[in-house]
């Protein structure tokens, strides 16, 4: 049950880090299996031995034609030389709807010239990685699938009509699907390669631009492919009258479900301040950091009441509109952020989870509820929680920021740009 609310929202959200360390564990299988398999012994082995062979002039292909397109490729290099043309929402919001369905077609066009530009940006940014992080099999494995996009979108052929773009929208989709473990990889990845890493900041600075491209360009297609439907409510993936309250509720509903599958009770959220607010607005990101918030927010209440898990205090939640931005306020009583970790808890990677499972309390409740190793569970896992939802907030124009009262709780602010308010607005 654990695993398949878990692996719902993986792929509801495809940018998040709601960890499921087994299924990366499959993924690095995946990668080790690409290795030469053992050949075995007995009446049998000629027989293997010459499947193997064949099996081994495949896999020389298959891995030569990779190879070979980390080198030879000029076409990468003169795309990632030009400019990304990032839009404004607002542009998003009111390129029109045409009833002929012109509309879908000019933004089938806008992306099929910005796509391989941005994806081009992300295999210079691989490429740039120190050799030995960049040879991790992991983070080899995301470099490949970026170089694939790249060829795959390139070679597509110029969208005139919309049976193109029919067929072109079906790719994008693919495409979404093929990369929607890729933060999961990256995680993992990087931790594989923590001993090498002498530079904390290149791995910040890597993180931050990649995950946060991926995001713009994961709202980019999403945005072209919900232009299709028709909800009178959205505009694409804008929502007219976003109700910070309803999106909210939504994830605390999911976070509560995850906290009482691994600590058998959850913490009562209050939600208070502009619960009546509603405005324009892009619900992808919220899907993202809202339940990285509030999951950290009722782990800790619940670890910090291992004693009375049945007697926990409420988290509380307040909505403030104004013109120029909404903010998010999730305050818990979760015993605060202690000093000496303050510092680290945005560092991509920190996590208190190991330190959590050696509490012999918390031991008996790791044994019953995650089969996927000690140190992990649905509520935390590699420590990227707080360090992607601060990266996506701001590539958002937005904050996030943390105020710990040690021995009491924590306060996090959520700050987000409106998409039509005074300010300057944000580029997807
Ligand atoms: N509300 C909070 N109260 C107390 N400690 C917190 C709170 N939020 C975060 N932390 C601390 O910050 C650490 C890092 O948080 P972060 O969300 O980045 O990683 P994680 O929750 O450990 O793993 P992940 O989010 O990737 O599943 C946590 O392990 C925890 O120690
Ligand atoms: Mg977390």
């Amino acid at each position: 049950m654990r695993r398949r609310v878990t692996a719902r929202a993986i792929e509801m959200l495809g940018c998040g880090t709601v960890a499921n360390p087994a299924m990366s564990r499959q993924l690095l299988v995946r990668t080790i299996n690409i290795n030469p398999p053992t050949v075995g012994n007995g009446a049998n082995e000629r027989f293997r031995s010459t499947s193997s062979m064949q099996g081994y002039t495949e896999l020389a292909r298959e891995r030569s034609k990779t190879v070979t397109s980390f080198y030879n490729q000029s076409a990468i290099d003169i795309s990632a030389e030009k400019a990304s043309v990032r839009l404004t929402p607002t542009t998003l919001l009111y390129a029109g709807k045409s009833p002929d369905g012109h509309h879908v077609l000019s933004s089938a066009k806008y992306l099929q010239k910005e796509l391989p530009v941005r994806i081009a940006h992300r295999i210079k940014g691989f490429r740039s990685l120190p050799f030995i992080i960049g040879c991790n099999p992991t983070i080899l494995q995301v470099h490949e699938l970026y170089i694939r996009a790249y060829h795959v979108l390139s070679d597509f052929p110029l969208i005139k009509d919309q049976e193109t773009e029919a067929r072109y929208s079906k790719l994008v989709q693919q495409l979404l699907d093929d990369h929607k473990d890729v933060v999961t990889m990256l995680a993992e990845g990087f931790r594989e390669c923590r001993k090498h890493i002498q530079d904390e900041n290149l791995v910040r600075n890597f993180l931050d631009t990649t995950l946060t491209s991926r995001l713009g360009i994961r709202m980019l297609a999403t945005h072209h492919l919900a232009l299709h439907e028709d909800n009178p409510d959205f505009v694409g993936i804008i929502c007219r009258r976003l109700s910070p309250k309803k999106i909210i509720e939504k994830w605390v509903d999911f976070a509560r479900r995850l906290c009482e599958h691994q600590y058998g009770n959850s913490p009562r959220v209050r939600i208070n301040g502009h619960v009546a607010a509603r405005f324009p607005f892009i619900p992808m990101p919220l899907d993202y950091i809202l339940p990285e918030l509030l999951k950290n927010s009722m782990r800790a209440t619940m670890e910090s009441h291992l004693d009375t898990p049945y007697n926990v205090p409420d988290v509380v939640i307040t909505i403030a509109n104004n013109e120029t931005d909404f903010v998010i306020r999730i305050s818990d009583r979760g015993g605060g952020i202690p000093h000496t970790i303050l510092e680290k808890v945005m560092d991509y990677h920190f996590s208190t989870a190991e330190d959590s499972a050696q509490d012999p309390r918390m031991s008996n409740l790791f044994n019953n509820i995650t089969n996927s190793g000690p140190q992990s569970g649905p509520m935390h896992g590699f420590g990227f929680g707080l360090p992607t939802s601060r990266a996506y907030a701001e590539y958002l124009g937005g904050s996030l920021s943390i105020q710990s009262m040690q021995g009491i709780g924590t306060d996090v602010y959520l700050r987000l740009r409106h998409i039509d308010g005074k300010g300057e607005s944000f580029r997807v």
